[in-house]
């Protein structure tokens, strides 16, 4: 029987293989990204795809995101987070500290801020690969 899996930033790289991979056993899948664009052309009509946009920087779109996702789900079975973007590539001492703060809410903080959201959820796997 297929699983209840939310890929959160689906819309490229690894989040997006894995979203290919998963959608072709069965499974029900719920995609987040800021970018739908490229999503909705490959999984056009395909039944048990949801897309779903959400900004990881924004507590607000977390929040919009979360809505639509209790409307797809009833519960979900795994968790599969590849969302994320590389802090400033520099000297420290050079570095720009209000994008390290935001590196640290995308990549970290505001996953453990959606996973409270979905606490209602008893989600049996949670992946990080970011
Ligand atoms: N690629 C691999 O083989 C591999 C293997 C093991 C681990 N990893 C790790 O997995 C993570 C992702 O790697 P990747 O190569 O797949 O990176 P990537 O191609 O840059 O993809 C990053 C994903 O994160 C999403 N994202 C970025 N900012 C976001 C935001 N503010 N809100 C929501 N989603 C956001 C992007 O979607 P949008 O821009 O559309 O929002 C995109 O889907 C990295 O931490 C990497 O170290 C990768």
């Amino acid at each position: 029987m297929g699983q209840n899996i939310l890929i959160c930033g689906a819309s490229r790289g690894l989040g997006f293989f894995l979203a290919k991979k998963f959608q072709k056993k069965n499974n029900k899948l719920c995609l987040l990204s800021r970018n739908i664009k490229n999503l909705k052309k490959i999984f056009y009509k395909k039944k048990e795809v949801y897309l779903v946009r959400c900004d990881l920087a924004s507590t607000k779109s977390i929040d919009n995101a979360v809505k639509k996702i209790k409307k797809i789900f009833l519960k979900i079975d795994v968790i599969v987070n590849c969302a994320a973007v590389t802090g400033p590539v520099e000297y420290f001492h050079k570095s720009n500290i209000t994008e390290w703060k935001k590196a640290f809410e995308i990549d970290f903080l505001n996953l453990i801020y959606l996973k409270k959201k979905i606490n209602s959820f008893h989600v049996k796997k949670w992946r990080f690969y970011n």
